[in-house]
């Protein structure tokens, strides 16, 4: 007897009586894609989907060839052309240029300067990315397994972007920056191929950085629930970062504020395998962080440092920053050019209270 329902069959069962049904195929519409034909091969299409090749089989009674854009879904296969011409992922104008636009110059402000405290994180950080970067050749001549990809985690406001920043300018590589929320939106559709192209143009550098800020917008673990999009950059950036050759030198750094949100096959070796947490500040962190922050300041005294660090257990840089914001605003409410400790007192109270949110 032919089984009543395969693996994959949605049914519906009756409450009442416990009776059940199977589902009609069509009940949940699945995803149309656009693709351009590449080659036909007899009956045999294959087809560049957002960047990736597929093979189907011709089912339409028209003769394909190959540069005509089609739609289709993934169970049925190619339903129809479109156009006779092959559609751009991306116009002409921008095509030549794109991965550039994701580059970024390297910034003489910054420096390690003006990243305070976290020394233990600065140092670990820095040798899990200039230096297999700096000494490429010879850790390949080692045998060493490569370094491909450093997750930055950590809370929001903990310093994890301005890290990768400052590390940047140092590094003396090509500095790609992808965010990922913006990708996803901005070029929604073209995430993927923009991708493979700005890791196309990484390759041929003698140094690269592919920088992933709040990675986790774009890799979220691919459940079923999870958007489409950002399955198929997971599966696009699998593909890149097992696709490099020993000659390689790109680094692929991310950061995320919930790491358990970036997806598992991310994490396993060979990509996004080495990790720096960013921890709340500590009493002597929080010091150095508020001395550097406020070090670019036009301050008219001696501030009270370790008076702001002994009351400010469990705040995040980015609070203690917004400190210097509120006290220079107080400045000049107050006539003044220059900061005064009061100032920063006043500051420290009032970031004090916004944390407390609206009832505190
Ligand atoms: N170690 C530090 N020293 C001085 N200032 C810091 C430090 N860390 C963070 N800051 C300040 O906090 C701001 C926010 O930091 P940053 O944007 O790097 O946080 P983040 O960890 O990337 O947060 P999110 O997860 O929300 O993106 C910085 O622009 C800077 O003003
Ligand atoms: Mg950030």
């Amino acid at each position: 007897m032919e089984p009543f329902a395969k693996v994959g069959d949605i049914i519906f069962i009756d409450p009442d009586d416990g009776s059940v049904e199977l589902a009609p195929h069509d009940l949940w519409r699945e995803d149309t894609w656009v693709g351009v034909t590449k080659l036909v091969v007899g009956d045999r299409v294959v087809v560049e989907i957002g960047g990736r090749l597929r093979l189907f089989s011709n089912t339409l009674t028209e003769p394909l060839r190959a540069g005509l854009t089609v739609e289709g879904t993934d169970s049925d296969g190619i339903l129809g052309i479109l156009s006779e011409k092959a559609i751009k992922f991306l116009d002409d104008s921008t095509e030549g240029a794109l991965p550039e636009r994701f580059i970024v110059p390297p910034n003489e402000n910054l420096s390690f300067e003006d990243f305070g405290g976290y020394s233990d994180i600065v140092t670990r950080a820095r040798e899990l990315i200039e230096l297999p970067l700096k000494y490429h050749d010879a850790l390949n001549e080692i045998g060493a397994r490569p370094i491909k990809g450093v997750l930055f985690s950590g809370q929001s406001g903990t310093g994890k972007t301005l890290l990768a920043r400052i590390i940047a300018n140092h590094a003396d590589a090509v500095f790609y920056a992808i965010n990922g929320p913006e990708v996803l939106s901005k070029w929604y559709g073209q995430s993927e191929e923009i991708i493979r192209r700005i890791f196309e143009d990484a390759k041929k550098r003698e140094r690269a950085i592919i920088f992933f800020d709040e990675i986790d917008s774009l890799a979220s673990q691919r459940s079923d629930e999870s958007h489409e999009a950002s399955r198929r950059v997971v599966g696009q950036l699998l593909a890149l970062m097992d696709g490099f050759s020993p000659d390689t030198n790109v680094m692929v750094l991310g950061t995320t504020n919930r790491p358990q949100d970036v997806d598992s096959a991310l994490r396993r070796p060979g990509r996004f395998d080495w990790h720096v947490d960013f921890p709340i500040p500590t009493k002597r962190d929080r010091e150095a962080i508020l001395t550097t922050s406020g070090r670019k300041l036009r301050l008219k005294e001696d501030m009270p440092h370790l008076w702001v660090a002994d009351r400010t257990e469990s705040w995040t840089p980015a609070e203690l920053a917004a400190i210097w914001t509120e006290a220079a605003l107080l400045a000049v409410s107050d006539g003044r050019r220059a900061l005064l400790p009061e100032d920063y007192i006043g500051g420290y109270e009032r970031v004090a209270k916004q944390r407390m949110g609206p009832r505190g």
